[in-house]
């Protein structure tokens, strides 16, 4: 897990996923600008074994496989969860889509406050399908944290793009959203 942190002692963990393997992916830069820009308190660590978790089997739920237990651990000692996903052919990736798989179960989604966030104004099939399968496991969808950003330069690193003032406007404003809704479950 890398983390990506502007303070010392945070005492909100969210968890960020991208739903890209891809090496210089645009919603794992966006991730990485939105812990950049969070506030002192607030720390933002990127998921990043997404790619290393096995298919999923209900057949091999109780087997204690690390990864997956790493995985489910991180999630429920976050008070939050963004995902930032790119869409596939009119879906969502199957590895995330698989990730999610592996938490159906154990349930580290329930009542979980999650932000969507979508790089593609025209990427709308997979953005439905999540809410809808993040919607059967009880994860709380907050609609006010879950934005569309215009078009990320692929040539623009994480400071690069949270030094946008549109793109830190848009993210600023989601990560309070969540956090206030962090703060109304408590
Ligand atoms: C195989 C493949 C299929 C794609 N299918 C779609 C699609 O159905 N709809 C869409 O809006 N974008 C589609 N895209 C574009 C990606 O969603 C887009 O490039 C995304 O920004 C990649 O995210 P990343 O930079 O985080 O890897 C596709 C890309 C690839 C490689």
């Amino acid at each position: 897990m890398t983390t990506f942190q502007n303070q010392k002692t945070p005492n909100i963990q969210i968890l960020a996923i991208s739903g890209s393997l891809r090496a210089s992916s645009s919603n794992a830069r966006l991730l990485q600008a939105a812990a950049l820009l969070a506030p002192k308190e607030v720390k933002i660590n990127l998921y990043q074994n997404l790619g290393e978790l096995p298919h999923f089997n209900p057949g091999l739920d109780d087997f204690n496989i690390s990864a997956v237990l790493d995985f489910r651990n991180q999630l429920k000692n976050s008070h939050a969860v963004i995902i930032s996903s790119p869409e596939y052919a009119h879906g969502v990736p199957g590895t995330l889509k698989n990730a999610l798989d592996w938490i159906v179960g154990s349930g580290e989604l329930v009542e979980k406050p999650i932000a969507l966030f979508n790089t593609s104004a025209r990427s709308t099939f997979a953005q439905a399908s999540l809410k809808e399968t993040i919607s059967v496991m009880l994860g709380r969808i907050v609609e006010e944290a879950s934005i569309t950003l215009p078009f990320i330069d692929k040539n623009l690193d994480a400071n690069e793009i949270a030094a946008n003032p549109e793109i830190a406007r848009l993210l600023k404003g989601a990560i309070d959203a969540l956090l206030r809704s962090i703060d109304s479950a408590s």
